[in-house]
């Protein structure tokens, strides 16, 4: 009886570039990303070399079967992959190997980050988001933005969710509580060691109402140090253990990224999304930092108006600073 509300909506064309996307690519077309009454057409792109094995990813795509999979294109050609996508999770990048510098590695991902810029900005359906997974993630999403300057800077972001999720993930273990009753941790700036897990608005929700992580941890030291090391080291302690760097939670985070982005926050609740800056708390502009940002209509915005103490402004210029270091090595990169 209720069939004729069945109206399938269009297809969203999903592009994703490099390796994690063998753990991406399932939850995407599962829905995780876009909700489960989203169709989704999946474009995937890699390098010559991972042709074949991109390949057998196509055939296991098909394989699974997956009601809300309506197409698959893997290709090594940036053209094909990027056209008429509406959203891009740019993954590729070039690793680190052993014996190259910093800028070695900046260089590699400048020149890649360019040529997909321009690919995006010629070939993308208009509208089309943006999330940079790659490190160094915001300054190669600061490249695409730089690179693709028809491109809204408002669709141009990097991941922070994973951070966010690790510190929701670190509280939820102190205090023994589901980390669905935690919220409102904030991730400031660059997604690398110099990054801020904030707890200071975080809070729990109890059987007698929201408190706060602070008054429930009752311990500082811990939230002042360790709990704070441990995010910004998690990636580092992931990769020691795996011998590879995260992939399951990494993906994870991508699809809830994109899926607050494009379908909202829940009322009350924001992410941390590294996004350009408009000088929000004291950030210089022309940088892409983490925030806490709330989503509506597929637009982000960052929170404002949240006490900074002096603790956390020290913590949060710092990595300003980084990034401003990364901005210029980048540049250096480009001439
Ligand atoms: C992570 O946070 O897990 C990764 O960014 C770590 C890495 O260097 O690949």
């Amino acid at each position: 009886i209720w069939s004729f509300l069945n109206i399938e909506k269009d297809p969203i064309t999903v592009l994703v570039t490099g390796q994690i996307g063998y753990a991406l690519v399932p939850m995407i077309a599962r829905g995780a990303m876009l909700g489960p009454d989203q169709p989704v057409i999946i474009h995937m792109l890699d390098i010559e070399p991972a042709a074949e094995a991109l390949k057998g990813v196509k055939m296991e795509l098909i394989d699974a079967a997956l009601p809300l999979l309506k197409g698959v294109v893997a290709t090594t050609d940036v053209v094909e992959a990027c056209k008429d996508v509406n959203v891009a999770v740019m993954v590729g990048g070039f690793p680190r190997k052993e014996g190259m510098e910093r800028k070695d590695v900046m260089s590699k991902n400048v020149s890649i980050y360019k040529a997909q810029a321009s690919a995006l900005e010629q070939h993308a359906a208009p509208d089309c988001k943006v999330l940079v997974v790659a490190n160094p993630a915001n300054t190669n999403a600061l490249i695409l933005k730089e690179f693709a300057p028809s491109f809204p800077e408002k669709n141009i972001t990097c991941l922070t969710r994973l951070d966010h999720n690790r510190a929701l993930g670190q509280v939820s273990e102190r205090l023994n509580v589901h980390v669905g009753d935690v919220k409102n941790v904030t991730i400031w700036g660059n997604h690398s060691s110099t990054q801020y897990p904030d707890v200071n608005h975080a809070t729990v929700k109890t059987t007698s109402g929201e408190k706060s992580v602070r008054e429930l941890v009752a311990n500082d030291q811990w939230l002042n140090t360790e709990f704070i090391t441990t995010v910004q080291q998690r990636g580092a302690a992931i990769i020691k253990a795996r011998k590879l760097s995260s992939a399951l939670s990494a993906a994870s985070s991508a699809c809830d990224h994109i899926r607050n982005w494009v379908l909202g926050t829940p009322k009350g609740t924001w992410v941390s999304m590294g996004v350009y800056s408009d000088g929000s708390y004291g950030i210089p502009s022309g940088l892409i930092y983490s925030f806490p940002v709330t989503c509506e209509k597929g637009e982000w915005s960052i929170v404002q108006d949240l006490k900074i103490d002096e603790f956390s402004r020290a913590k949060m210029d710092a990595s300003a600073k980084e990034l401003i270091e990364e901005k210029s090595l980048a540049y250096s990169c480009l001439n």
